[in-house]
Order: C-alpha cells, then structure tokens, then sequence
C-alpha cells in the first residue's frame, strides 16, 4: 500500500501542558514507545554514530521536540556508563521537564538544559535562541513528521549547518504501522493518543523521504534511512571525517 504523506495538527500540541488529557496523552506515549521499542531503536542509531572512543569524550547533544525528557532518560539510564560526559539540551516549545526527571539526568552525571521554544525560532536563528552554536549530535523522536515544506527545509537546514551527526525515529508510513496505531487503545491510551497516533502514520515517512530533504550543502554528508522496528522509520546522517 502506498500512502501519501499528509500533515495534519496533532491534538496534543494545542492543549495546555497541564491540561490533564495531556498529561494522560503524555504518559500513554511511554507504553506507545514501549510497544516501537523506540528506546532501543534510538541506542541503536545514536551507537552507530557515535562509536565506544568518542562516546568517552565530552559530546553536546540537542533534542528538538524532546517532550517531557523521559525517552532520553531511559536512554541516558541505559547509555551513561559509556557516555559519560554528555551535555544535552531538550528543546520544546512546551516546558514540561519535571524535576524529577532532570534529577534523574543529574543522578547520572549527565548535564541538562531544558530550552522552552518553537524550533522554528531555533531554527531561524540559533545562534541567538540556543547557547552553543555546534552540536555533536542532533537527535529527533517522533517530531520531524510533524513538519513539512518550508518549516520542514528551514528545519532540517539549521540542523545540517550545527551538527556533525543526526539522528531521526519516525513514525513509518506503512499499512503496518497505520493498523497498529488504529490499535493503541488497546495500550490503555486515551482519545487524544489514538487520534494523534494515526495522524502520525499519516505524517510519517518511507523510502528515503527524509534523505532527499536532506541539505548536502556545507560538507559531505553520509546517511541511511530504513525501517526500524515493525512501526519506526529512521534516518541516520553524519558529515565525512568525523570520527565515530
Ligand atoms: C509526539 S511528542 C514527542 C516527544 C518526544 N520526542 C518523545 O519521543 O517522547 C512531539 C513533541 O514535539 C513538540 N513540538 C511540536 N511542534 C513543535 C515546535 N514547533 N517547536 C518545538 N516543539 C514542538 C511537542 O510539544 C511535543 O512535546
């Protein structure tokens, strides 16, 4: 089956972060990674990258659409005794970081910002808006799909010009993935999950979608893009030399 990509407004991100059906939709989105395996997909992606001597060094890490930080915790938990020396910054336009999640980075030894703000003013001038102009990493869960024509150019530019790596999971455009996100009810998820969920299989991206959109200029980039999982779909990019 072939489905074209369309963008539409997800539901919980024009509800108030307090709204208490955001925060119900919120913690569904654990059991919804779960069910990806998004936590292992991403190890995976940012491992490939980022290889075991220069995981060892000080490495700064963006999120752009971190949400409330709790994927990057899990990873963190499982990634620490390797990365040992991360600095991470979680861009979202929502400030939803509960300090016990930020305490949990810390426990770790991992330092955090959280950066409240619409990643298209990141992108438009990030310099200004985002201490710290270059990004070892620049990683992505299930936001990119939320974009697409000239936000989705100016989004993937600013990060193509502040990184040296870039790593995407997306939802995966498939008819496997549209009938499993139909079943996220089964998950426990609430109204505003399920409507969210088959929009994102909708938004979401195959093939090498994302490759093409990818801006080359600046440097050589290398990239792969493939299906991970049985409902992700995810893009790798790193600039030529730099040292995985
Ligand atoms: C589906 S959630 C994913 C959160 C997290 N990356 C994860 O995988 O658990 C998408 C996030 O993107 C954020 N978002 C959507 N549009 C945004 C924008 N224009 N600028 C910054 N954040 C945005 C939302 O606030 C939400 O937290």
């Amino acid at each position: 089956m072939t489905l074209a990509r369309t963008v539409s407004a997800e539901t919980l991100d024009h509800l108030a972060p307090d709204d208490p059906a955001a925060r119900r939709s919120r913690r569904d989105l654990v059991r919804v990674h779960r069910a990806m395996g998004t936590r292992a997909i991403v190890a995976g992606g940012w491992q490939a990258l980022v290889g075991p001597a220069r995981a060892a060094a000080p490495l700064r890490i963006l999120e752009l659409g971190a949400g409330d930080g709790t994927l990057l915790l899990g990873l963190a938990r499982a990634l620490a005794p390797r990365w040992p020396q991360v600095q991470l910054c979680l861009l979202d336009r929502q400030d939803i970081v509960a300090p016990a999640t930020l305490a949990g980075f810390a426990a770790l030894g991992w330092q955090v910002r959280v950066q409240a703000i619409d990643v298209l003013a990141w992108a438009a001038r990030p310099e200004a808006t985002v201490p710290g102009t270059r990004w070892d990493l620049i990683t992505t869960s299930l936001f990119l799909h939320h974009f697409d024509g000239a936000a989705f150019e100016l989004l993937l530019g600013a990060a193509a010009a502040r990184c040296d790596r870039f790593f995407a999971c997306e939802p995966r455009r498939s008819g496997l993935a549209l009938a499993g996100s139909h079943l996220v009810g089964a998950l426990g998820a609430n109204a505003v999950t399920r409507e969210d969920a088959v929009r994102s299989v909708h938004a979401g991206f195959r093939g090498t979608e994302l490759d093409a959109h990818w801006p080359r200029a600046g440097g050589h980039w290398h990239t792969r893009e493939g299906a991970a999982g049985l409902f992700s779909h995810c893009f790798s990019a790193w600039r030529s030399g730099t040292p995985r």
